[in-house]
């Protein structure tokens, strides 16, 4: 069961609903650590990225379960091994967002760094110096970061890079540490803020959450509570590229509308005709794409997790565009791919050259990575042909049940 195969060439049409975001969920349940007792995040989507980062909370102790609607009840009360290993990190280095959590509530941890992925080679420099700033005394050895300190202390954190999950990790230390810390050049993802919302419930006093000032006065215990996750912004902007490649007429429920400005954008000057309303977007498209340009930044910026999704749009487009990778250093590894589909796309450094071609072709084609898969996926949506992308387990990390959602609105698609 790891290969998907899609008969391409149907127009997407309907209505589906929006998942909980991967990029939120992941910090909320590493800060599930920091609280006293019980809590309670709904709205989970049911992902292998969530059920990684379960297993490694109860593996180190905690009381976890999760009911048949994908809510997860955990209490951290008993943790007892505050180790993240390498078997489970290697897999999905959001383990990262332990490290924080355990040193501030355990007073110390074993995390392993995560080492690089497919997409670059992901540096934790930054979470390690924010935490030797509050007096965390952290050592490498071995692969692993030994961390531990008697209490935390609030500290001015200058980040040299915005880093989303960095500031996540600093962001829930802080509100157990002694005193005021302030987190400058943050990342203000609305994950972050999402983040900060649970955080705040728990009891945390956190101001500016969402700017790149984040100001967090430490408190000596918060308390579990129940927090319901965000929407998926990338998720509905893969679901939006999808129904724009194949002209087709879709509106997506309970939809986060002010997170995707940036993409929304580039979907209009692509061609599509956008209307949102209520916590819902719809998209009709009437035509070929016009080729658009990409710059990935940080938020508000164009994101780079929606950057392979648009190579798949322009590869069609009716036109020559330009997308420049600012964040990841190896992030077109669907390049190759969406050419064996008769792609005309060339890459010079952190460059891709798209030319738009009539049509793509479908053709065997490999997923490397998640958002990369996703990109095969819709241009497979929108090729004439069938499509196979094989090793089709990275999809799963991130986007839930998307065969199943994608047939509601009139694909193809079966997995084998
Ligand atoms: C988060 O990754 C997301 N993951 C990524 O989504 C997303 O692509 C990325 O932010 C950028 O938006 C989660 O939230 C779980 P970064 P993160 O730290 O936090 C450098 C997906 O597809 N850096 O913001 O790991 C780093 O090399 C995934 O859902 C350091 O130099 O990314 C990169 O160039 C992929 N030192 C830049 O910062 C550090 O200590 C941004 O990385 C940390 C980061």
């Amino acid at each position: 069961m790891n290969k998907i195969t899609i008969h391409g060439g149907n127009r997407l049409q309907g209505t589906i609903k929006a998942s909980g975001a991967k990029n939120a969920v992941l910090p909320i349940l590493a800060a599930t650590l920091i609280g006293q007792g019980e809590s309670h995040i709904s709205h989970v989507p049911h992902l292998h990225d969530v059920t990684t980062m379960n297993q490694l909370l109860a593996q180190m102790g905690a009381q976890l379960t999760v009911d048949h609607h994908s809510d997860i009840f955990i209490n951290p009360d008993g943790i007892t091994d505050p180790v993240a290993p390498y078997e489970t990190v290697k897999t999905m280095r959001a383990s990262i967002l332990a490290l924080g959590p355990l040193v501030a509530r355990f007073g110390q941890a074993k995390v392993s760094l995560p080492g690089g992925c497919q997409i670059g080679s992901r540096p934790v420099d930054l979470h390690i110096k924010g935490l030797k700033a509050m007096g965390a005394e952290i050592d490498v050895i071995d692969g692993y970061i030994h961390a531990k300190a008697k209490r935390l202390q609030g500290n001015r954190i200058v980040m040299d890079k915005v880093t989303v999950t960095g500031t996540e990790n600093l962001l829930i230390a802080a509100c157990l540490a002694k005193g005021e810390t302030l987190i400058e050049n943050a990342a203000i993802e609305p994950e972050v803020v999402d983040l900060a919302k649970y955080l705040s419930a728990m009891g945390a006093e956190i101001k500016g959450a969402g700017t790149s000032k984040i100001y967090v006065q430490g408190k000596d215990n918060l308390t579990g509570t129940h927090h319901a996750v965000m929407p998926d912004r990338i998720e509905i902007g893969t679901f939006l590229v999808a129904a724009a490649m194949t002209q087709g007429d879709i509106t997506i429920t309970n939809t986060c509308n002010d997170d995707l400005d940036a993409v929304l954008d580039k979907l209009t000057e692509a061609g599509a005709e956008i209307s949102l309303g209520d916590n819902q977007i719809s998209l009709t498209m009437y035509q070929r794409p016009n080729p658009v340009d990409i710059y990935t930044a940080p938020h508000p910026a164009f994101p780079t997790d929606m950057q392979a999704q648009f190579c798949a749009l322009n590869a069609i487009a009716n036109g020559t565009s330009c997308i420049t990778e600012n964040l990841f250093e190896n992030r077109f590894m669907h390049v190759e791919e969406l050419k064996r589909m008769g792609a005309n796309i060339n890459v010079e450094g952190n460059r891709a050259i798209i030319k738009g071609v009539d049509h793509l072709s479908g053709a065997p084609v490999t997923a490397t990575d998640l958002r990369a898969s996703a990109s095969l996926v819709i241009a497979g949506l929108a090729a004439q042909g069938d499509t196979e992308v094989h090793d089709i387990h990275y999809i799963d990390r991130g986007y839930e049940a998307i065969e199943e959602k994608l047939n509601q609105l009139g694909a193809q698609i079966i997995r084998s």
